[in-house]
C-alpha cells in the first residue's frame, strides 16, 4: 500500500516536470556580448544593435548581461532616453553584475549602459521581436 502510493506520487511529479519542459520549450536565452559581455564595443566589434538585428527574438526569450556590477549596470528605459544617453531617466535599473531579462511582451526593449560615456560609445541595445527595430 505504501509501495503504490509512492508510486503514483512519482508518477505526478513526472508529469509536472514534462509539462515545465513543454512550456519552456522554444523560449532561447541570449547572452548579449557574447563572451565579452555587457560592454563598450571594441572598434572592430559588431554593434549590439547589428547583433539584435538579425537575431530572430522571440516573446519569452531572455537577454542575459553580464558586466563588473562595480563599474556598469544595465538601464531598460524609454526611446528617448535611449537617444539622448539620458542615465539619470530610465524604467528599470539593473545593477547586479548578471541580469536576465525575459522579453515578456512584444515590441521594443531599449537598454542602455547606466555609465554615460559607455553609452555613448555605443553599448546599447534595441531588442525586438523578430530581431527588427527602428528608431
Ligand atoms: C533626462 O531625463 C530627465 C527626467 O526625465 C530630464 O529631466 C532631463 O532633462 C533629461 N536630460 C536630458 C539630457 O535629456
Amino acid at each position: 500500500m505504501a509501495k503504490g502510493s509512492g508510486c503514483s506520487h512519482g508518477l505526478g511529479l513526472g508529469l509536472a516536470c514534462f509539462a515545465l519542459v513543454v512550456a519552456m520549450a522554444g523560449a532561447t536565452q541570449f547572452q548579449v556580448g557574447g563572451a565579452n559581455g555587457w560592454s563598450v564595443p571594441g572598434a572592430s566589434a559588431e554593434s549590439y544593435n547589428d547583433w539584435a538585428e538579425k537575431t530572430r527574438f522571440q516573446v519569452g526569450d531572455t537577454l542575459v548581461f553580464v558586466y563588473p556590477k562595480d563599474k556598469d549596470s544595465v538601464l531598460l528605459v524609454e526611446p528617448a532616453d535611449y537617444n539622448a544617453c539620458n542615465t539619470s531617466s530610465y524604467v528599470k535599473k539593473f545593477a547586479d553584475g548578471d541580469t536576465a531579462f525575459t522579453l515578456d511582451r512584444s515590441g521594443a526593449f531599449f537598454f542602455i549602459s547606466g555609465v554615460d560615456a559607455n553609452c555613448r560609445a555605443n553599448e546599447k541595445l534595441i531588442a525586438q521581436k523578430g530581431g527588427r527595430w527602428c528608431i
